[in-house]
């Protein structure tokens, strides 16, 4: 979040600097099950970033001191490939990625049925091909995409989303620039079947009001646009023909019952309303952004 610069995010019709409207999405799309080789996969486009997502397991996890012997653990690992963005990003784990890492691990071993494969680990990898801000909800996006189609057992999908605060005003899903130059960002990722928020992070500053507005709209978004997309990614893969069906049920089920998720039965506002009314505020957890450390 820079915040300082004469660059003019949004102008007076309250149009983006990539034409789009406060509460608009930038493009996306998602396919599930792109690789061969891994369990489980998928690949997101989400403007102009590509993250692809592969899954294995679960299988045993090792060294052995990791395990856990009454449940499996998720081990997701977010990387930017060195030509991912502008200036060449140096090859290998950063603060930044480590975090990414961390966070999105937590949230996918929040939906997922680990109880049932005891000292296993389930490897989730996230490469972004491309990066334009928001890669880490567009990887959280695909990751679980990729686990439901390795026939993971989970509780729903998890869709990430974020908004923010550019040109002093609320907005859906920053871009590069309105991230770079903006005052907030507010990635999120929740369960659109439970509304349980699983990821919720701020960088920058927001007033209550403000911050509510972003979590409203990114949390709409994610549960009515970009869920639909997962679920009708998932249903292409499956509904193909019968035997993909099958290779689907037998694999554990999940992607057939992932097909029976129903979007329109989630409720955006309901959701919200229901985080609204809970006691216990949430809690936020600062980004600690490498960015204006210098830490690139
Ligand atoms: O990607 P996301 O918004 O989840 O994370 P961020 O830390 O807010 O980064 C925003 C954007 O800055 C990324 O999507 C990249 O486009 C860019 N970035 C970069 O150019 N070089 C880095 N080492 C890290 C991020």
């Amino acid at each position: 979040m820079g915040g300082h610069s004469d660059i003019v995010l949004i102008d007076k019709n309250g149009i983006r600097l990539d034409g789009r409207k406060a509460d608009e999405l930038r493009p996306i799309k998602i396919e599930a099950g792109v690789l061969k080789r891994a369990d489980g996969s998928a690949y997101v486009v989400w403007g102009n970033n590509m993250v692809l997502a592969a899954v294995y397991g679960p299988r045993e996890a090792h060294p052995r001191h990791v395990q856990n012997s009454n449940r499996a653990i998720v081990q997701a690992k977010y990387n930017m490939a060195a030509f991912s963005v502008g200036d060449r990003k140096r090859p290998g784990p950063d603060r930044r990625s480590v975090e990414i890492s961390k966070i999105i691990s937590e949230a996918l071993e929040a939906v997922t049925m680990t109880e049932l494969f005891p000292r296993a680990t389930i490897d989730v990898y996230m490469e972004v091909l491309q990066a334009n801000a928001g890669t880490r909800c567009a990887a959280i996006t695909a990751a679980s995409v990729a686990m439901a189609d390795a026939g993971i057992p989970m509780r729903g999908l998890v869709t990430g989303c974020a908004a923010g605060k550019a040109g002093d005003k609320v907005i859906l899903d920053l871009g590069q620039e309105e991230d770079n130059f903006g005052q907030a960002d507010v990635p999120l990722a929740i369960v659109p079947r439970t509304g349980e928020v699983v990821l919720l992070q701020m960088d920058g500053h927001l007033t209550q009001e403000e911050f509510d507005e972003a979590f409203r709209l990114a949390t709409e978004a994610a549960v009515n646009v970009v869920y639909p997309l997962q679920v009708e990614a998932l249903k292409r893969k499956y509904a193909g023909s019968t035997e993909d069906i099958e290779e689907g049920i037998t694999n554990g089920g999940l992607a057939n019952s992932v097909i029976n998720e129903t979007p329109s039965e989630v409720n955006a506002d309901e959701i919200v309303e229901e985080l609204a009314s809970r006691e216990e505020k949430v809690a936020l957890e600062d980004m600690d952004d490498g960015k204006q450390g210098g830490e690139q």
